[in-house]
């Protein structure tokens, strides 16, 4: 979609929003798959308000994208702009155990950041794509950690009032990949609470896991982490591979031999190609073990 609207145009230098024109999602996104469309890129979250506001009022449609690590853009001109938060300096502050986080940060730095002045309890986040925003919608999660475990107080920007809004940590729910926020609300910052450990207890735990990440995931290769959510109290990706469906692929979207749980970009996938695959599967594991296998990834459709 392109921005054409003089009134939005007019407004984004003051807002201190940059306009970056005709972008391609695929460049954007770990898939390596998605359309084009305008990225509106925000410098300050008091901006968001008015932003979002003047984008409502002219009927532009609008998504928030983190860090493309868990989504799966469909192809073509997208019918809607992207908006994006640009890291905020310092992206991290720490207070004795408390780290405030800018939403745009990377979440595998911040953990290290942290380390380093010897907090720790993220130890199992560290190979996690993505930004900590993106990690706190979807409450990710890896070897026994979640990051929701940790939040003390989030800074958001709630659609349903548009403003922004500093919520406690008991006042959200995190449950396995889901939380109690609103899908149109956008993450801007998190106080983190973390435990105090001596950071060579920490890297300790940091090269177990990242040990066990690269013995069973295909790290190199362009995915979006885990395409389902585990069933309760099974496993999707040994679903899968017990019905030998390692390799088995639609065009270049295809089942990692890896871990079945993880389907690649193994070319020039479509988004058509890869919503083919996760559809077959699908059926597939509904077919063999009566399971419908509920989407992790992130998809924005038309
Ligand atoms: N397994 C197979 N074949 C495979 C893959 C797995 O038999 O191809 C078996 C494993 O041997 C193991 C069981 O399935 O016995 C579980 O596998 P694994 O330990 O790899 O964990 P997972 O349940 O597949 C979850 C998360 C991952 C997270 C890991 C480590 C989900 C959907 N996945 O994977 O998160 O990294 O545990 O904690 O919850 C993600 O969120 O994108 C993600 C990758």
């Amino acid at each position: 979609m392109r921005i054409e609207e003089p009134k939005i145009l007019a407004a984004l230098p003051e807002l201190g929003v940059e306009l970056q024109r005709e972008v391609s999602l695929a460049e954007l996104t770990y898939l390596g798959i998605g359309g084009t469309t305008d990225l509106l890129r925000i410098q300050k979250h008091e901006a968001i308000p008015d932003l979002l506001k003047l984008l409502d009022e002219q009927g532009v449609a609008h998504k928030f994208l983190g860090g493309g690590s868990n989504l799966l853009v469909v192809d073509g001109e997208l019918p809607f702009v992207v908006l994006q938060l640009v890291k905020g300096e310092p992206e991290i502050t720490l207070d004795g155990n408390i780290a405030t986080v800018d939403a745009a940060a990377d979440l595998g730095r911040t953990v290290t950041f942290c380390a380093k002045n010897n907090l720790g309890g993220m130890e199992g986040l560290i190979g996690v794509p993505g930004t900590v925003g993106g990690a706190l919608r979807m409450n990710a999660g890896a070897y026994g950690t979640q990051i929701g475990s940790y939040v003390r107080e989030v800074k958001v920007y709630r659609a349903a009032q548009r403003k922004i809004e500093f919520l406690h940590g008991e006042q959200i729910s995190f449950e396995y990949r889901h939380t109690s926020f609103a899908p149109d609300d956008m993450m801007l910052a998190v106080k983190l609470e973390l435990p105090s450990k001596p950071y060579p207890e920490i890297l300790q735990g940091i090269r177990i896991c990242n040990e066990k990440r690269r013995s069973s995931q295909p790290l190199g290769q362009k995915s979006a982490g885990c395409i389902f959510k585990n069933p309760p109290g099974g496993s999707a990706g040994r679903m899968i591979d017990e019905l030998g469906l390692k390799g088995f692929s639609h065009g270049d979207a295809r089942v990692s031999e890896r871990h079945a749980n993880f389907f690649v970009n193994a070319g020039q996938a479509s988004a058509a190609d890869m919503l083919a695959l996760i559809a077959d599967v699908r059926e597939r594991v509904q077919q063999a073990y009566g399971v419908t296998l509920e989407n992790e990834v992130v998809v924005w459709n038309a």
